[in-house]
């Protein structure tokens, strides 16, 4: 029997053969985006698809209730289709529509407030160079070989020690000179002049490229943050200093599981790994297409690239063993990995370009917090300052110029759509902000793009989480009280409760937008391990919050949350508010200036020798500063001052935001 063919909505870009495989496995070979927070183990609710004809045989779930399995709802991730299937992806679980992604192109500045940034001109050292030469021709008086009147040429321009490969030397004579058939003989013409791409190796540089001609080569190269989530890459401008394009896109790797550990879990499965590292590589090999064709220039003249990534990505991208990773002693394959040619992992750049990855402190603490750190410049303040990069994983650094110490919050994705029942990412109709008033129990709310409601992104859930709080519809434990909430309350089948954010005939959405006891309880434990990880990092250097002179945030969630909100729920400390900064993306910043400052490069080698990592799940102090930390805002409110008025929430949004509020509000 041939194998049934899946037709996907709304795009339907033609059909795929499922080969006995799932719905989740037929969207995958069709390279459409969708959700899989568990990577396809059934246990997140995430990737549900409404099946609009034909038949799939799934086991029965507790995420769909028995009305959306009446309407045609699937796990796609459980449902195998018996015959052939045209299938809708519902907007809840398409990966589009990202906000400063796809809708909007992420800005080219979005990480220039950095103290580091720009890079000074005096600091501009890229890790590759172009020259423009123009070799003496070679005479009888002067006969040196050609390799020796190149490297001669260039220690005129360039001080550093230059080494000369087997296929730089195949390619030298014709490079030099040109070729010509006069009559019935061929004879070499010396031109001499070369375009010479030097790219840095450790001590010694080498000459990467060589051109004849003076042209455009090695012009620009590529600094690249590749996330758990989303990958952000910059064409920059080697002599500017300056990006010239900025792309993103979601890691093609999402449906192998939304966290680090799931896509562990899929890379121990036969030719796992090898799928994931063929996923990232696709990434990047779009981004650089796509960068290249803004930049005018074709992707094969980029002669590098710096990557950040955390620890996992940077081995699932490079080929290696991840496995070691979560297992105790939590070892990676190399700390500081040396440059490799990118055509070895199927990147399409220069063909002899290489990929330089920014130094990982250890399994959980990788090369994005020293980039991180690297922009931030907290490595080299008198400052005491702490750097909490709030992503898929929570990565924290307590440090000055004189010691850093770091850890890793197990978070997890509650704060990014995953592990909440109406949680998705920040995309259209993701509900971003949320206000409360208890007097006529009604709830306002704003979504992304103005859509209908369609589920909480992470703003939204800090917003919601503070602003029931504040209304006392939550109490400081974050038990639902229901007396308060009224009509809004709503029991569960499984007999917990849940509060009614949107109505889906009001909000115009494809379903009821809620809040369930569970997930406050996932997301009071995703607050409370950044906080207690926070807390822990300082109070193991003897310190306090008090004493913490910046805080820096970073990610691209930080950048959308509301400070007061963030400080009312307990996921950030209660310092005065100008110690608080929000620095964007910092592991491309950091990333960036590595790409353009060898120095810098070298810089972040340093701050990873020097960065003691600390492992939070042998600390006995940990549980309890986490267990404290699943409150509202905390057990000791006299760690929130600022918070501890009232029902322990900030202010109310007040009207003036309301009216910027979209009309999908109630
Ligand atoms: Fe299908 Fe999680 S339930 S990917």
């Amino acid at each position: 029997m041939p194998a049934p063919r899946v037709r996907f909505l709304p795009e339907d870009n033609g059909a795929v053969l499922a080969e006995g495989k799932t719905l989740l496995d037929a969207a995958q070979t069709a390279g459409l985006e969708v959700s899989a927070v568990c990577g396809g183990q059934g246990t997140c609710g995430k990737c549900r698809m409404v099946i609009r004809e034909g038949s799939t045989a799934a086991p029965p779930t507790e995420h769909l209730t028995p009305d959306e399995v009446r309407e045609g709802y699937v796990l796609a991730c459980q449902a195998i289709p018996q015959t052939d299937v045209v299938v809708e992806i519902p907007p809840e679980t398409q990966l589009t529509g990202y906000l400063g992604l796809t809708e909007d192109r992420p800005r080219i500045d979005d990480c220039d407030e950095l103290p580091t940034m720009p890079v000074a001109a005096a600091d501009l050292d890229p890790l590759a160079r172009t020259h423009h030469l123009g070799l003496p021709a070679p005479t009888l008086d002067d006969p040196r070989a050609d390799a020796e009147r190149l490297l001669g040429t260039l220690a005129k321009v360039d001080s550093r020690p230059i080494e000369l490969d087997g296929e730089i030397l195949q390619e030298l004579p014709r490079v030099l000179r040109r070729l010509e058939q006069k009559r019935s003989s061929w004879t070499w013409e010396w031109d001499g002049r070369v375009t010479a791409v030097l790219s840095s190796r450790g001590e010694a540089d080498e000459v990467l490229s060589l051109d004849p001609g003076h042209g455009s080569a090695g012009g620009c190269a590529l600094a690249v943050d590749v996330g758990t989530t989303t990958i952000v890459a910059h064409l920059v401008d080697l002599r500017s200093g300056r990006p010239s394009a900025a792309a993103a896109k979601y890691n093609s790797q999402i449906p192998f599981g939304a966290d680090v550990i799931s896509r562990i879990e899929h890379a121990r499965r036969p030719g796992g790994s090898e799928l994931l590292q063929q996923a990232v590589v696709a990434d990047l090999n779009v981004l650089a297409a796509d960068l290249a064709e803004r930049g005018g220039i074709s992707p094969d003249e980029i002669p590098c690239l710096v990557v950040a990534g955390n620890t996992t990505m940077l081995h699932l991208l490079l080929g290696w063993e991840v496995d070691l990773i979560r297992r105790a002693p939590f070892v990676p394959v190399v700390g500081s990995p040396p440059p490799l040619r990118t055509a070895e992992i199927g990147l399409r750049l220069h063909p002899r370009a290489l990929l330089y990855a920014m130094p990982m402190v250890g399994s959980f603490v990788g090369g994005d917090i020293t980039a991180g750190v690297l922009a931030s410049g907290l490595h080299l303040s008198e400052e005491i300052a702490l750097l909490i990069d709030i992503g898929t994983n929570g990565e924290i650094v307590l440090g000055n110029r004189d010691f850093a110490v770091a850890c890793a919050a197990s978070a997890g994705p509650a704060f990014e759509g995953g592990a909440v029942t109406c949680g998705m990412r920040a995309a259209a109709g993701a509900i971003d902000r949320v206000h409360v008033d208890p007097r006529e129990a009604q709830i306002t709310f704003s979504t992304i793009g103005r859509k209908p409601a369609v589920g909480l992104c992470g703003s939204g859930l800090v917003d919601a989480l503070a602003e029931l709080r504040r209304a006392a519809w939550l109490d400081r434990s974050g038990r639902f009280q229901p007396d308060r909430i009224g009509k809004r309350f709503r029991t569960r089948n499984d007999g917990t409760g849940e509060c009614l954010l949107a109505r889906a005939e009001e909000s115009g959405g494809p379903r009821d937008v809620v809040l369930t006891q569970g997930d406050v309880e996932n997301l009071l434990r995703t607050k409370g391990a950044i906080y207690a990880a926070a807390d822990s990092l300082v109070q193991m250097v003897g310190l306090s919050f008090g004493d913490v002179e910046r805080v820096y945030i970073a990610g691209a969630f930080g950048n959308h949350l509301d400070l007061e909100r963030a400080i009312a729920v307990g996921l950030l400390p209660d310092v005065p508010r100008e110690r608080l900064h929000f620095i964007g993306n910092s592991a491309l910043a950091g990333a960036r200036l590595a790409l353009l400052s060898r120095r810098r490069f070298a810089e972040a080698g340093a701050i990873r020798e020097r960065m003691a990592y600390r492992e939070l799940m042998v600390d006995p102090a940990y549980l309890e500063r986490f267990t404290a930390a699943c409150f509202l805002p905390h057990t000791d409110l006299a760690r929130f001052p600022s918070v501890a008025g009232g029902n322990g929430g900030p202010p109310s949004l007040g009207e003036g935001l309301i009216q910027t509020f979209s009309g999908a509000r109630e």
